[in-house]
């Protein structure tokens, strides 16, 4: 079944010119980006995008990290894109993350983690409708 995830390359693998890179393990992996947009967002977008972290310790360090400079927001496609998106991706915590995936090659810390991507259907929806318009989706 050809599903949609949502993906963000967060602000320090962009910070470390890693964006290129990762795009084109991406690209390897098969998935057709159909939408991508590098961005700076503001601290309550970020607020707004993991609402679901808001009771997080972490939540008011995670949301100055996604606003501290551009990222790289995304709408990508395959066949059972979002577990396939998450395996690339590996595990939150790079120093968990098996050999060979994004977070192993490019991310350096449980926060500064390289890339997000989508871990259900219902997020996906929210965060694709969260970034992007009906019409971007091309
Ligand atoms: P992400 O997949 O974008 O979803 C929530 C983010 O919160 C996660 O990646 C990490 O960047 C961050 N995060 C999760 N757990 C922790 C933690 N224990 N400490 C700091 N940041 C975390």
């Amino acid at each position: 079944m050809t599903q949609r995830t949502f993906s963000i390359i967060k602000p320090d693998a962009v910070r470390k010119g890693y964006t290129g890179a990762i795009l084109a393990e991406i690209d390897k992996a098969g998935f057709k980006i159909v939408s991508l947009k590098k961005a700076s967002i503001s601290k309550p977008q970020a607020q707004g995008f993991y609402h679901v972290h808001s009771e997080r310790p972490f939540f008011s360090d995670l949301c100055d990290f996604m606003s501290s400079g551009p990222l790289v927001l995304m709408v990508l496609e395959k066949e059972n894109a979002i577990a396939d998106l998450r395996k690339l991706m590996g595990a939150t915590n790079p120093a968990n993350a098996e050999e060979g995936t994004i977070r192993k090659k490019f991310a350096g810390s449980i926060q500064e983690n390289a890339i997000h991507g989508s871990d259900a259907e219902d997020t996906a929806a929210f965060e694709i409708g969260y970034w992007f318009a009906g019409y971007e989706l091309v």
